[in-house]
């Protein structure tokens, strides 16, 4: 269902959330009781060492993934499987190489039916596309592109679904440190306009700092927990040099780093 129609953006709900996964080994119990409230419309980055479990936190949202115990509601309902209202975003873009920019995000939009009609799908698509800056290159396929350009056009595709919450899982980490300067604006630039609920995972402080109103820093597993829950006080809409010449900017850095360091020596 859309947004207007249930008149909620994706508030989440962790309630004692586990996830142990068997191994030839026995379990191993990735998640301890994890509990936490994102409001609608927040964009929350999750960071911690990798293996603390950053990734099946998306995929349990994302419903790939059931939970051993627990509870997580969107929007008062619990999820069960994956469903268009919780859209990816891929590391890879996930393009399908035959079609023109413009026709994969089309296709998205096609294969997930929600009451659009086919004009108000074009409509959307070309505004997304406009908005990753991408018009120009609407009729091009996917080998004519760029790596941050077809990332682009994964951001498009993600946003142009209109979902209640979307999830990406470290969607720059594959581009050049420049690109993913750009990606990072295009982010901003496109959430700004449309605010949707984003957990984003990264391993990059700049990122976090830039991007999410609220950081949640993840603990080592097994049994990883929330380590430190940090708003970020930065005012929208955001910008970079500002941010980063800003007075809280080298304090709020150094105290995340600190975090992180922390559980990486143990
Ligand atoms: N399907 C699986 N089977 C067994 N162990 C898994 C599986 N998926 C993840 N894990 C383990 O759970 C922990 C968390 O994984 P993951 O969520 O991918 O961490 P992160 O994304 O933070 O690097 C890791 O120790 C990982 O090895
Ligand atoms: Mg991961």
């Amino acid at each position: 269902m859309r947004d207007e129609a249930t008149g909620t953006k994706g508030k989440l709900r962790f309630e004692g959330v586990e996830k142990a996964f068997p191994t030839k080994d026995g379990e191993y119990k990735a998640l301890a009781p994890i509990s936490l409230d994102v409001e609608e419309r927040q964009f929350v980055a999750l960071i911690g060492p990798s293996g603390s479990g950053k990734s099946t936190v998306l995929r349990l949202v994302a419903g790939l993934e059931e939970r051993t115990a627990g509870e997580i509601t969107m929007d008062g309902d619990a999820i069960f499987g994956p469903g268009p209202d919780r859209g990816m975003v891929f590391q890879d873009h996930a393009l399908l190489p035959w079609m023109t920019v413009k026709e994969n995000v089309l296709f998205a939009l096609d294969c997930n039916p929600d009451g659009r009609d086919k004009e108000e799908r074009e409509k959307a698509a070309s505004e997304y596309l406009d908005l990753v800056h991408l018009s120009r290159f609407a009729d091009q396929k996917p080998s004519q592109l760029s790596g941050g350009m077809k990332q682009r056009v994964g951001l498009a595709r993600a946003f142009a679904l209109d979902p209640r919450v979307l999830l990406m899982d470290e969607p720059f980490g594959a581009l050049d440190a420049l690109t993913r300067g750009v990606m990072q604006t295009e982010l901003l630039g496109i959430w700004e306009e449309a605010a949707k609920t984003v957990l984003l995972v990264t391993h990059d402080v700049d990122e976090a700092l830039l991007l999410a109103d609220r950081i949640i820093v993840l603990s080592q597993g097994p049994q990883a927990r929330i380590k430190a829950d940090m708003n970020v006080p930065f005012e929208r809409p955001r910008d970079q040099d500002e941010i980063l010449s800003s007075k809280e900017y080298p304090e709020l850095h150094r105290e995340l780093l600190a975090l992180l360091r922390e559980e990486i020596a143990v």
